[in-house]
């Protein structure tokens, strides 16, 4: 095995010329963390959003990229229980760490193992688009029959949002653009074109209002297709805490169980993730603009 691993990395906040390939020592896993090869990471807009500094600039520089993968456990550190070595596992990369490398370190507290039935492919998309989907769909419960709108229903985190809420039989609104109709009704939502007017376009399909709108874009397109929900509490946002908060509803919560919980679902063939795009790591660059461009089908992802 080589004892070093391709990383990307941002050498210092700003736009997509500040990523770097890097040559690194493979990492020991430390207390509470699993090492592994990585065979799939996800693409996610947090990554881009990162890097630009959305979420403050306190990383220390260079600050490697990537936050869900799957792979094959290759050493594991002290206290952690229910990994070995040579398992199959998806999870999100210990604080320091990130997912765009050959090698990489898991929190092993927010990592499962990986059932056979789900790829690699797949799994690397449940740590933070899945369980995102998962817990969008059950923040606030709805019964079978209710509506549910998602706004960006044709994104990662979107389309698995349509396909849980299908499952649950509820009446799913897709709000996207004309180029991802077939994609959204093929997740079993009605679709609902995005942009000027989309309030009306929603109540012509649904005119007793929304039981629960699931924003997945904010902004203007957020202020838009909020006066939708039957109550301003209605609308939860994954993207866009201060606008939704503003408009009297609130921000996605993260639980603990997500992750298990939508592995179960991939597991058992209810939810497909889509993967529609594959880059290699050399490639990075391009998966990352793929996602910054802000209108990708299903999910990006790398494999190293
Ligand atoms: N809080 C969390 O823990 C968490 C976790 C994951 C994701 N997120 C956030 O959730 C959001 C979605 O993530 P994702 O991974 O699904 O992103 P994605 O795969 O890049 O998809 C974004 C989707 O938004 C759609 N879109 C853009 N502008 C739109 C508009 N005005 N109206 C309707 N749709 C529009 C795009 O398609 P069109 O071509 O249809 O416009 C695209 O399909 C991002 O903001 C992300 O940062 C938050």
């Amino acid at each position: 095995m080589s004892e070093t691993t391709q990383t990307l990395v941002f050498t210092e906040y700003g736009g997509p010329e500040v990523q770097k390939l890097i040559e690194q020592p493979i990492p020991e896993p430390g207390s509470g963390q699993i090492a592994i090869a990585v065979k799939a990471t996800g693409v996610n807009p947090a990554d881009w959003k990162r890097r630009e500094g959305w979420f403050g600039n306190a990383h220390p520089l260079p600050s490697p990229m990537g936050m869900e993968a799957s792979g094959i456990v290759t050493a594991v550190g002290d206290d952690v229980s229910g990994f070995a070595v040579g398992d199959a596992v998806l999870g999100t990369p210990a604080i320091g760490y990130g997912s765009f490398a050959q090698h990489t370190l898991l929190n092993a507290a927010q990592s499962v193992l990986k059932p056979e039935e789900v790829s690699f492919a797949d799994a690397a998309t449940l740590p933070v688009a899945g369980a995102t989907a998962y817990i969008a769909t059950h923040q606030i419960e709805l019964e079978a029959g209710q509506t549910m709108v998602i706004l960006g229903a044709g994104g990662g985190v979107g389309n698995m949002s349509a396909q849980i809420g299908k499952v649950h039989k509820f009446n799913v609104i897709g709000i996207a653009s004309e180029s991802k109709r077939e994609f959204v009704e093929s997740a079993g939502a009605t679709f609902v074109l995005s942009g000027e007017g989309v309030a009306d376009r929603v109540r012509a399909v649904a005119p007793e209002g929304a039981d629960v709108v699931i924003d997945l874009v904010g902004g203007q397109a957020l202020r838009d297709v909020a006066p939708v929900a039957k109550d301003p509490k209605l609308v939860i946002s994954a993207s866009d805490a201060a606008t939704v908060e503003e408009l009297g509803g609130s921000a996605l919560v993260r639980t603990a169980d997500a992750l298990e919980k939508i592995t179960g679902v991939v597991e058992y063939g209810l939810v497909d993730p889509h993967v529609e795009k594959r880059f290699s790591l050399e490639r990075a660059d391009e998966a990352i603009a793929e996602v910054e461009g802000g209108h990708s089908l299903g999910k990006v992802i790398i494999e190293p």
